[in-house]
């Protein structure tokens, strides 16, 4: 895997040394040909100029910082192109209008889900939920606002409860409403997607946001809301799950 290394090194630019092992167990894992060829372009086009460091692994992806020839951050959301992440986001494709006609091959359904956080992104923006700004998707990958300092992501709520929980939470249903008002469900709201700016909330992971159109709209949202007020009572002891119904 030497090789991967170096063309990663040589053309996708600056790797922080403190990332050394992980960084190139990272590239193995998830920069596999086509990924790697994906990232290309997205530099050849101008998207983004340098991949700085790795934000989070997960099973089905991988996040990174990544600067702009400006040398603006960008966080960049990378799907893995396998059957696992394939089976995971099949039902929530499966049923959603807007993708009726997107390939069939496991390859073509996952960047059909990089679109789809894609919109899922923009929509929820446009309606005014705060949610990071979407830049571009291009196969797997999803470009958007980064949201943290130099060389670490704001916290989640579960890593950093709010100081205010009340206050915190008046503005987090006021981003609901607004994709509420859109009629999405979110699919997957709870303290482990919902990011503590300096006190103020932001939702990430939208890919499996589904429409009023899709089968699992409602029951999607009763499980956020039921997740919602499961966390807030530890903050906020009386709190009815009334409050929830959003
Ligand atoms: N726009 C962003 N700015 C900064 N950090 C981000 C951003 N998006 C995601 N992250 C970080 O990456 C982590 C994983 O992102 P996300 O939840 O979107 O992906 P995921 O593949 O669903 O991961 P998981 O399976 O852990 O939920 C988040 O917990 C957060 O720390
Ligand atoms: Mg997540």
């Amino acid at each position: 895997m030497q090789g991967r290394t170096e063309v990663l090194d040589r053309k996708i630019g600056r790797i922080n040394a403190t990332y050394g092992q992980d960084w190139k167990k990272t590239i193995d894992d998830v920069f596999d040909e086509v990924t790697l060829k994906n990232l290309q372009q997205l530099i050849s086009q101008g998207i983004i100029s340098t991949i700085e460091n790795v934000i989070a692994t997960g099973k089905e992806g991988n996040v990174f910082r990544a600067r702009t020839i400006r040398g603006e951050n960008r966080a960049v959301k990378i799907y893995r192109i396998n059957t696992a992440t394939f089976r995971k986001l099949e039902k929530y494709i499966e049923g959603d209008t807007r993708f009726k006609n997107s390939g069939n091959s496991p390859r073509e359904r996952i960047f059909t889900w990089a679109q789809k956080e894609y919109k899922n992104l923009h929509s929820m923006r446009a309606a005014g939920a705060n949610v990071p700004k979407p830049y571009h998707v291009h196969k797997n990958i999803v470009v958007m606002q980064y949201l943290g300092w130099r060389f670490r992501p704001y916290p989640t709520i579960r890593e950093l409860p709010p100081k205010e929980p009340e206050k915190f939470l008046l503005m987090l249903k006021e981003s609901i409403k607004s994709y509420r008002n859109q009629k999405l469900s979110h699919g997957d709201l709870s303290e482990y997607n919902i990011i503590n700016r300096r006190e103020e909330p932001f939702i990430i992971d939208v890919g499996q946001a589904v429409p009023d159109s899709h089968p699992l709209y409602s029951q999607l949202h009763e499980r956020d809301m039921k997740n919602l007020h499961r966390f807030w009572k530890k903050y906020i002891p009386n709190i009815k799950k009334e409050e929830f119904q959003i």
